[in-house]
């Protein structure tokens, strides 16, 4: 038995760590305070952790204590050696595992309490929902890795295939709970890993951000249900803690998924279900001529602006290209010229993947602004620089029967001049032509991010 007022004292705890999770969460929401929001939170979770080690229940002291070494140890490598471009992919990982823990946490006690049907049956709801995640969020990562194809993987007759196996999966859980016999929790997860593969398999790659985050607040849903579980268990207070921290995250990444399906105007059914990106749009001529530009004449171009916006694009995070696009930006600066960033919500392949990857370079906050701000500044911008965007600055978004139709874009096309810099012919991820690239007022910079902007900087540096 612990002494009197440990419980009472390790509650207090976790009510802390709750806060400090609220006010984490409260500095995710905007870039200038994102660094002290994740803070926040890793405190938080540090002060849960700690707390729970005082749990009068708790045992297998040292297999818990290897368990936070090895997964802190490698957690802390990974975070500092992985590369910006790599983040997504490695959020798809981290996610997963989180997942993983819920569904195992609800095996444990299914294997251990299967008779009790009320626990069980939360158990078996967060075994579901944490198995499901976490198959899909390594299919995540291996599409982001490249190690799958990026694009949609289609079955035949997958919405039936899928709908059976869920199904059966679920009733080897139901029946698994009815007859209290273990032995039906194999096929049970089984096949609920089965499902969670086969829902990401058709999503395309350039989507999977919207997958990582639903499948976050699902994992986040699992342990909210592992914690109502435990609370009738040894740890009992701790699995409070859970709650609250799996319904912060699930409702946390239910709004993320939301804020980005809208920005592409897609429903979430259309990105789970839609095989976006399956098929290339096709019967759609577009008019004029590509018109190839080279650095020396976008350099004086530049230098002759009054205002230039860049508009970065996932294919900037390909090239690595934002140091280069910051030292053109205080190029221009220096001869007087006005530069500001217009950033498309979802461009990239992240939330957030511009603001992060100009952040890094030390291009400040109050150069960004988003599309509804931006939007009135092009008709009285000189000239807008588009690297590496195609689907966030395409006409194609207003015109009905497109893919994007509705997609809110950048109207860069109302700017006096438009130069796009992009490697050759690809379409972006919606595979759709781009007539942007064919208007009167744009010209192509053909070739690599880095070394196209870094021919820009040396020739106005030449110029000078
Ligand atoms: P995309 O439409 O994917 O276009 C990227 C362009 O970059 C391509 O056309 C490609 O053309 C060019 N590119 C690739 N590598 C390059 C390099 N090394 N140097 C220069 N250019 C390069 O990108 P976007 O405009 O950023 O749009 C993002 C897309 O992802 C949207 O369709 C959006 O809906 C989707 N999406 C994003 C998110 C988030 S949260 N960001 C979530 C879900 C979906 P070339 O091959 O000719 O070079």
């Amino acid at each position: 038995m612990s002494p009197p007022g440990v419980q009472d004292a390790i509650n207090a705890v976790y009510v802390v760590a709750v806060l400090v999770f609220i006010l984490g969460l409260k500095a995710l929401s905007g870039p200038s305070t994102a660094r002290r929001g994740i803070l926040y939170a890793g405190i938080a979770m540090l002060l849960a952790v700690i707390a729970t080690f005082f749990s009068p229940g708790l045992s297998n002291f040292g297999l818990i204590a290897l368990g936070v070494i090895v997964g802190g140890l490698g957690g802390w490598y990974w975070a500092r050696v992985v590369k910006m471009t790599a983040m997504p992919q490695m959020v798809a990982m981290f996610n997963g595992m989180g997942a993983g823990a819920a569904a195992a946490i609800a095996a444990v006690e299914l294997l251990s309490n299967l008779s009790d049907r009320a626990t069980a049956g939360l158990s078996i709801a967060g075994a579901i929902i944490g198995s499901i995640s976490i198959a899909a969020s390594v299919i995540a990562f291996l599409k982001l890795q490249g190690w799958l194809p990026s694009k949609p993987i289609v079955l035949p007759a997958r919405q039936v295939v899928n709908t059976a196996v869920l199904g059966v999966g679920v009733a080897f859980g139901i029946y698994a709970l009815l007859t209290a016999v273990t032995v039906w929790l194999l096929p049970f997860f089984v096949l609920l890993l089965l499902y969670g593969i086969l829902l990401a398999l058709p999503i395309g790659g350039a989507d999977m951000p919207v997958v990582i985050s639903l499948t976050n607040a699902l994992t986040g849903v699992a342990v909210g249900l592992d914690g109502f579980a435990l609370v009738n268990g040894p740890l009992g207070d701790a699995g409070y803690a859970m709650v609250i921290a799996g319904v912060l995250v699930g409702s946390a990444g239910s709004l993320l998924t939301l804020l980005m399906a809208r920005a592409m105007n897609r429903s979430i059914s259309n990105v789970f279900f839609g095989a976006f990106g399956a098929t290339e749009e096709t019967g759609v001529t577009v008019q004029g001529q590509l018109k190839p530009i080279v650095a020396s004449d976008v350099a004086v171009m530049m230098a002759y602006a009054n205002q230039v916006i860049i508009v970065p694009g996932y294919g900037m995070a390909v090239a690595q290209a934002q140091q280069k696009v910051k030292e053109l930006a205080d190029l221009l600066e220096s001869k007087g010229v006005s530069v500001k960033f217009g950033i498309h919500p979802v461009a990239g392949r992240m939330p957030g993947h511009m603001n992060v990857l100009l952040a890094e370079v030390g291009i400040s906050y109050d150069k960004l602004f988003d599309r509804d701000e931006i939007n009135a500044e092009f008709p009285a911008t000189d000239v807008v620089l588009v690297i590496g965007a195609n689907d966030v600055v395409n006409p194609a978004a207003h015109r009905q029967g497109s893919p994007i139709y509705g997609m809110p874009i950048l109207d860069v096309e109302k700017a006096k001049s438009v130069i796009v810099n992009k490697r050759g012919q690809g379409k972006g991820f919606a595979g759709i032509e781009n007539d942007l690239f064919y208007r009167e007022n744009c010209h192509m910079l053909y070739g690599d991010a880095q070394k196209a902007i870094g021919d820009i900087v040396s020739e106005l540096k030449k110029a000078a």
